[in-house]
């Protein structure tokens, strides 16, 4: 298995693009089987869970053509059977979004309960809520939801509370249902609008995406289109905390400077200078790392998937700093590793505190899950000494070539082959 090996203290220097977002590009790949015309996706990132979302696809019927590492032709014509594959499809949260397109497309779908990181329990029952609301019925049996509907008719929506992926598949079930279907509470997060622009591209008729309140009115036929996928908003702020932890000066660019401000706005409390341009913002540390309290919350707050990546830039600043995050049953999973190297970390129920400390040493740690493993590579990046970081899969879903941008703006980082039991050997 693959590890990444870092030796810690080089500051980031000169400039990384970021590529497509992976939160849109799962949802997109899967809105094509709504499409009664083939598709050009670009933009699209070069990672495993787009290639997962892809696979599904062509086991199911669908013709794939890569035209290169970011450019995909799909045409889901030939997808005759509303049933999704198991193993596949288990091992990402984005499957979810099959039960969508399909009931939308077939009025039935069978898809067995997503997988994705492990944040704690992820129940999908306000997207079952929207399915229901719209006419369909479902039943959960050996794992695998079934949903189905004689007719689609549309109705309204209200979430209980606020859920991206069930914003998402209800606006999959809407699009070709008969009438107005009116959501709301709905998720506002850039890749919803990203996906109603897609949709809307091809004929769809979806509005106030990226408000509370998203008014879908079904249409009948959704051509073939070419889009090109949102930068990724994860991807960039990943980079821009990785800049400011090892007090580097970094030109982030292809991004959307907009969707950015809930991370800017934080790194700029802690004392990290922000520039902002018309594509791209640019990284730079002068003075100390200043201690922050920060909650989660859905957008435009600052994203949960931005947490463990902040969390470790605040180990190395100065004063004790609280984060909360209760989106999520348990997104401090990480913080044991963190502790490894150094990092003075508390944690009740969602609640860290976060004592600032002069640096981390690096250590043996392992990633346990997407954003966690993001967050240990920084903090690889900003220690003395290396850290050897396990379970590099999890990172490899959502970032696409880390270690290469990492490389090229000055980082020591290697990916390694280690058969199994191997440790290798950290040296001073
Ligand atoms: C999406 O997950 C993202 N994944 C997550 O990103 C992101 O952290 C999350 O939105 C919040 O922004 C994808 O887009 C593929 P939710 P999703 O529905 O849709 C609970 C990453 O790192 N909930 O907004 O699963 C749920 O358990 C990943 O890129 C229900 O209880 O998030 C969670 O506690 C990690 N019932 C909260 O709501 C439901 O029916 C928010 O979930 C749906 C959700």
């Amino acid at each position: 298995m693959y590890k990444f090996i870092i030796n810690g203290g080089n500051k980031l220097e000169g400039c990384v693009s970021i590529s497509g977002a992976k939160n849109a590009a799962v949802a997109i790949v899967a809105a094509t089987i709504l499409c009664d015309e083939p598709c050009v996706l670009e933009n699209v990132p070069d990672i495993s869970d787009t290639a997962i979302c892809a696979k599904i696809l062509h086991e199911m019927g669908a013709s794939i053509n890569y035209t290169n590492k970011n450019t995909i032709l799909i045409d889901t014509r030939n997808i005759k059977s509303p049933v999704v594959p198991l193993e596949l499809a288990r091992s990402m949260r984005a499957s979810s979004y099959f039960l969508g397109t399909l009931l939308g497309r077939f009025h039935e779908a069978y898809v067995p309960m997503p997988g994705g990181c492990d944040l704690g329990d992820r129940p999908i029952d306000q997207h079952i809520k929207a399915f229901d609301h719209l006419g369909a019925t479902h039943e959960i049996v050996n794992g695998t939801v079934h949903v189905k509907a004689d007719m689609l008719i549309g109705n309204q929506i209200y979430f209980d509370f606020i859920t991206v992926g069930g914003t998402i598949n209800a606006i999959f079930a809407a699009v070709k249902a008969n009438g107005l279907t009116i959501i709301e509470n709905a998720a506002k997060e850039p890749h919803i609008v990203d996906l109603a622009n897609f949709l809307n591209s091809m004929g769809a008729d979806i509005r106030g995406a990226g408000t509370d309140v998203i008014k879908v009115r079904g249409v009948e036929y959704l051509k073939g289109i070419s889009y090109g996928i949102i930068p990724d908003q994860i991807e960039a702020g990943t980079y821009m905390v990785a800049a400011a932890a090892t007090r580097g000066d970094v030109l982030i660019k292809n991004v959307i400077p907009k969707h950015l401000e809930s991370i800017t706005v934080n790194l700029r409390k802690m004392g990290v200078k922000v520039e902002e341009f018309d594509d791209s913002v640019r990284v730079s540390v002068e003075g100390p790392i200043m201690k922050n309290n920060v909650k989660t919350m859905p957008h435009p707050g600052f994203p949960t998937d931005m947490q463990p990546q902040l969390s470790t830039l605040l180990t190395i600043a100065d004063g004790t700093s609280i984060v909360t995050d209760d989106i999520f049953d348990n997104r401090f999973r990480y913080v044991g590793e963190l502790r490894k190297m150094g990092a003075e970390i508390t944690v009740k129920d969602k609640i860290a505190i976060i004592q600032g400390v002069d640096g981390l040493k690096g250590a043996p740690v392992k990633a346990t899950d997407l954003r966690a493993g993001a967050a240990l590579i920084i903090a690889g990046l900003c220690s003395e000494g290396i850290t050897q970081i396990d379970d590099i899969f999890h990172i490899e879903r959502g970032y696409e070539c880390i270690e290469e941008k990492l490389q090229a703006m000055g980082a020591d980082i290697k990916r390694v082959y280690c058969q199994p039991m191997d440790s290798v050997a950290i040296t001073g």
